[in-house]
């Protein structure tokens, strides 16, 4: 594995719109219905014109495998990833969020806690969030008689307490 990680930019958008549309990504979503490309062009936009909004694209020797986002609101960044179909089960995510987790503190400073909502039913991605040191703070659920799992970033990786809840 060679991994490198760059910022996302706009000539990313069908790159990222293609992700987003994976059926098992989509599944695993707050919202499960396909994205039109014209949304998703606004939204992309959107958020990298945002100061609450770090989107991170993955390459292994150059070919792209991932992406990791953060989203700022107050004191937690929400934590989304996803890794191309073709490239998942090969340790992408592990590398990928390992890599990226420094960059929440370099770009928010250490108050800024990294945190993550996974549904019950997948099992990678919880799997993935306890392997890079989250721990489970809580439950929510998320429509669609879907539970899932509230994870945040702990002391030891380097996140200093927060009080707020997602
Ligand atoms: C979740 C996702 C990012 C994981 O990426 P990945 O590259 O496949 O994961 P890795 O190979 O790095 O494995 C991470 C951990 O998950 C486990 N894992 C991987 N695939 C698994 C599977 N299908 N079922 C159960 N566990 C699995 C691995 O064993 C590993 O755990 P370990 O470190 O304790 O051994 C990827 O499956 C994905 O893109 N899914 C669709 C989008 C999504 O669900 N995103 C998360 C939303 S919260």
């Amino acid at each position: 594995m060679a991994l490198g990680c760059r910022r996302a930019m706009m000539a990313d958008a069908d790159l990222l719109w293609r992700w987003a549309n994976d059926p098992l990504t989509r599944a695993n979503s707050s919202s499960t219905a396909p994205i039109p490309y014209a949304e998703h062009l606004d939204w992309l936009r959107r958020r990298l014109g945002s100061e609450t909004t770090e989107i991170w694209i993955f390459s292994d020797g150059g070919t792209p495998v991932g992406q990791v986002r953060f989203d700022r609101a107050g004191d937690v960044a929400l934590t989304s990833i996803s890794v191309a179909s073709e490239h998942r089960g090969r340790g992408f995510g592990r590398a990928m969020l390992t890599e990226a987790l420094p960059k929440v503190r370099e770009r928010w400073g250490p108050a800024v806690r990294p945190k993550a909502l996974v549904l019950d039913r997948n099992p990678a991605s919880l799997a993935l969030f306890r392997a890079c040191g989250f721990r489970m703070v809580g439950r929510v659920e998320r429509g669609l008689g879907r539970g899932a799992v509230v994870l945040e970033g702990t002391e030891r990786m380097g996140f200093t307490k927060t009080t707020r809840s997602v």
